[in-house]
């Protein structure tokens, strides 16, 4: 039954249904006839009204709002700085920049909460320590010397006797606050932040089960991106595009029936599940044969040697397809998993600019954030999350590849089919960088409920731009 009630943290309406003149079938409809029911937190729908009005376009290019939002956001969110993998060893470490700010998060003990985040900054005259990550056992400084334990303390001062106005307690390399959740270690330069878990919301609760910490990633590809980060993140958000840039998945992509969860009190986290093996509502009659064949010709992971059942529904298939391959590949048995946490696509976002996979089919994310201290370039990243091995060993995590504007990400064969459709999306960006610079209109328009959660985003980006 429908509830509507008032959403404590804005105030505005909550709805427990879905627009009524949205197409059909919803996915709660589709859910209805899938083999294994879904968990609670996905029978349910959530949408908080949170108006129509224009998000003004200067966001996008504008300085001032870019060197606002380095204070305001930047410093002040929980960011993914790397996996737990990442930084194997004591003394591993990646380098973590964000614009003007760059970390060294270091694994500084075998123990899980082991890791530090130090300001990647000399405290003699301010040379950066590390260019990029690596294992060490302490940090040098190139310049003259000085150098850091792995515990932040001061080790060594080359000709300390032209220092003894240098108290050495004083002089530990300054932290930005680290804590981990799923395998993910995260970074916050607030030192008054609140918790991460408690930042998270409800994520952890509906992460519950996809078991992400037994996973390692396997792939880790980034690319400079023409265009504000928050645009590279909104292109991706959202399967209203889906028809238009992507028309290859109509016959077996649910894009017009994606349900889009807004949740009241709930600041950073929003999601949007799309049902897979089902054809687009613009396309209903599709033939179940089409729709099998194209989805395993895009996508081959859903390919099986299986003979076709007869009148078995493509959207059955694929679960089913789904089912043994992840059993196998992580050892465990999943074959009584819900059709759609093996299948769909359940996409989330993580405030500001972390997009992680629920489910256990795809296990993949993003990450996005500004190039340097460009308005107008971004970094987008895209990883995949292998099962680990059941004594928990993995092949190590690989180096990330590096793409530069220029450079397609259909140069990457290991993103499969995925690399074709962010290109697809990657061209659309740049005309829409340009076209906000050209444009007379200074707000973009959004869909009320398919471009929901980048409304919810700037919400939240509001709210923490105005905060003191
Ligand atoms: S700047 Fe680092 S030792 Fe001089
Ligand atoms: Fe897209």
């Amino acid at each position: 039954m429908t509830k509507v009630t008032a959403d404590i943290y804005t105030g505005l309406e909550h709805r427990s249904d879905g627009p009524a003149d949205r197409p059909h079938p919803s996915l709660q409809e589709i859910y209805e006839s899938d083999k294994i029911a879904p968990p609670a937190h996905m029978r349910e729908e959530s949408r908080i009204d949170m108006g129509n009005e224009d998000i003004p376009i200067e966001r996008y290019f504008s300085k001032e709002y870019h060197d606002k939002e380095v204070e305001k956001v930047w410093r002040r969110t929980w960011q993914w700085a790397c996996r737990l993998e990442d930084i194997p060893d004591v003394g591993s470490h990646i380098v973590y920049n964000i614009v003007h700010d760059s970390l060294i998060v270091v694994r500084t003990g075998p123990g899980p909460k082991d890791i530090k985040a130090y300001i990647n900054a000399c405290l003699h005259r301010g040379t950066m320590l590390r260019k990029e990550g690596g294992c060490v056992k302490k940090f040098r400084c190139p310049f003259h010397g000085f150098t850091w334990a792995l515990d932040g303390t001061l080790d060594h001062i080359p000709e300390a006797w032209d220092f003894q106005h240098v108290d050495w307690k004083e002089f530990s390399l300054p932290e930005a606050k680290v804590d981990t959740w799923g395998g993910f270690v995260f970074i916050n330069f607030d030192q008054d932040c609140e918790d991460l878990l408690s930042y998270l919301e409800i994520l952890p609760e509906h992460f519950a089960d996809y078991d992400l910490e037994n996973r390692y990633k396997a792939i880790h590809v980034a690319k400079i991106m023409p265009c504000n980060w928050k645009l590279s993140a909104e292109a991706f958000v959202e399967a209203y595009h889906v028809p238009y840039a992507h028309p290859q998945s109509l016959p077996y992509y649910g894009d017009s029936n994606t349900q889009y969860d807004t949740y009241p009190g709930v600041r950073h986290i929003n999601r949007m599940i799309s049902a897979q093996g089902v054809p687009s509502p613009a396309v209903p009659d599709t033939d179940p044969e089409k729709t099998r064949t194209l989805m395993e010709r895009d996508i081959p992971f859903y390919k099986s040697s299986d003979p076709v059942v007869e009148g078995q529904s493509p959207r059955e298939r694929f679960a089913e397809v789904a089912r043994k391959k992840i059993s196998a590949a992580s050892k465990r048995d999943v074959s009584q998993v819900s059709d759609t946490v093996a299948l769909d696509l359940i996409q989330y976002t993580v405030f500001p600019n972390f997009v992680p996979y629920g489910g256990l089919g795809l296990s993949a994310g993003y990450r996005f954030r500004p190039y340097g201290d460009d308005p107008e370039r971004s970094i987008m990243e895209i990883y995949f999350l292998f099962p680990k091995a059941e004594d928990g060993s993995h092949p190590p995590a690989p180096r990330t590849v590096w793409l530069t504007e220029d450079e397609d990400w259909s140069t990457v064969e290991a993103l499969g089919s995925s690399a074709m459709v962010i290109d697809q999306d990657t061209d659309n960006l740049k005309r829409i960088q340009k076209g906000l610079r050209t444009t007379r209109k200074p707000g973009a328009t959004l869909a009320s409920y398919q471009e929901s959660r980048i409304r919810h985003f700037h919400k939240t980006l509001d709210a923490y731009m105005a905060a003191d």
